[in-house]
């Protein structure tokens, strides 16, 4: 069970198809929030679950031995698709895939220490369990250039641990350059676009000085593509921005919702998980790792986005959406921003698309947010019950799917 699935109305679903999801009492809704992401082609998608019963009918199996061809496969097809991915391993989730990014980027460097962006998530283990809506009484008033208290997300987490951790503001390179003067950096790792606070871009420049400046301190720059990752495009956002890290990680997506994980990125670097040295030598394992089914989904699931056509869709729908979602805004005369790449977006209640965490705790207005999503929710339209929460469109999702969902929002901003 993901605890974070813990919210306020707690429902109980029972079934997916496409758009939709319905609940234990016969309740369907549109889906906005696609399991926290991954069903960028919609639920039960049916060419990819062919994809999974016609593994199963082959007797493909987790052989736990050797290296299986269809892993191969989807190898060879993420380094095609990829710009900065070199080489790949494959994992069940996207947390494990930034554990061994950490431990490759501290062997490669010979560093322990970290940073991290505050309002980012990148899993639930000790390297990277911040609070990642912490509110403004727990982290005072913004600092740059600085970095803030690790501010625990779990019990259990030793200060050997988080005395390496750094937590800086996104799109704010001076704090990051503050910190390396500092302590010696193994990694920045962070999402391209903080999603995990809503969509909240990087600014003009700002990757790409990331880059710069982690060349110059001799630190890993690692984005985190676990929610960016094939819904922002089949490059990930890294294709977009034109920014090439040294790894990456994805998940979700990838497969559509089958549990994988991808770790990727320089030759040289993802080479130590090889390396003839036992001393330099990253460990990579688990059972489960590039299990048949995961791998059947991914391979199908790269195959359809190679059809750019979907990306054109999504494109299309999300379009509609912002643009019927401002003028509902507009014409109810209240303050609202919708920010949006291809098919993630987020509603913000204040005049403009946040730069960080602070902006979105000073300006974002929370109640309305938390009201705007309840009443959604009751009315057919399932988005996330917490404020700020990506949403999340699939390439099945209709035009019509859309002209019901800003129907139901304009009648509810009549009652927010
Ligand atoms: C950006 C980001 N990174 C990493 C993770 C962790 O992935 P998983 O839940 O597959 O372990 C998530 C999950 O929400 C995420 O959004």
């Amino acid at each position: 069970m993901s605890l974070n699935r813990k919210v306020d109305p707690n429902i109980v679903f029972t079934h997916a198809k496409g758009s939709r999801i319905f609940d234990a009492d016969g309740n369907e809704y549109i889906d906005f929030h696609a399991a926290f992401s991954p069903h960028l082609l919609g639920h039960n998608h049916p060419t990819i679950n062919e994809a999974v019963c016609k593994a199963m009918d082959e007797e493909w199996s987790l052989m736990g031995s050797g290296v299986t061809p269809w892993e191969a496969r989807l190898a060879e097809l993420l380094c095609e698709v990829i710009p900065s991915v070199e080489t790949v391993q494959i994992t069940n989730t996207g947390s494990e895939a930034n554990a061994h990014a950490i431990t490759l980027s501290r062997a490669w460097t010979g560093r322990d220490h970290i940073i991290l962006m505050l309002g980012g998530y990148n899993g639930w283990h000790n390297d990277v369990a911040r609070a990642v809506m912490p509110t403004l009484e727990e982290i005072g008033p913004r600092l740059s250039a600085g970095e803030y208290p690790f501010l625990p997300l779990s019990a259990g987490i030793p200060e050997t641990t988080t005395k390496h951790l750094h937590i800086v503001n996104f799109n704010d390179i001076e704090s990051v350059e503050y910190v390396m003067k500092k302590y010696p950096i193994a990694c920045v790792l962070t999402e391209p676009v903080l999603q995990n606070i809503g969509v909240l871009p990087p600014q003009e420049g700002y990757l790409a000085s990331l880059q710069k400046i982690c060349a110059e301190y001799g630190t890993l720059l690692v984005f985190d593509e676990v929610k960016t990752g094939f819904r922002s495009a089949l490059g990930g956002y890294q294709s977009i921005a034109g920014v090439m890290p040294d790894l990456s990680v994805f998940g979700k997506a990838v497969a559509n919702g089958y549990p994988l994980g991808v770790i990727g990125g320089r030759r040289e670097i993802m080479d130590l998980f090889a390396d003839p040295d036992p001393s330099r030598r990253v460990l990579i394992a688990g059972t489960y790792n590039a299990h048949p089914m995961s791998t059947a989904a991914a391979i199908a699931t790269i195959e359809i986005l190679h059809d750019a056509s979907v990306y054109k869709q999504l494109e299309d729908l999300g379009s509609r959406l912002q643009a019927g979602l401002e003028d509902l805004f507009s014409e109810k005369g209240m303050t609202a921003t919708v920010s949006r790449i291809g098919s993630a977006f987020c509603v913000y209640f204040c005049d403009h698309v946040p730069t960080d965490w602070h902006d979105v705790l000073e300006n974002h207005d929370f109640d309305l947010d938390r009201r705007y999503r309840r009443l959604l929710i009751e009315h057919g339209i399932y988005h996330f019950p917490l404020a700020c929460k990506q949403g999340s469109i699939s390439a099945v999702h209709t035009e019509e799917d859309i002209a019901k969902t800003l129907e139901i929002t304009h009648d509810i901003l009549k009652r927010i």
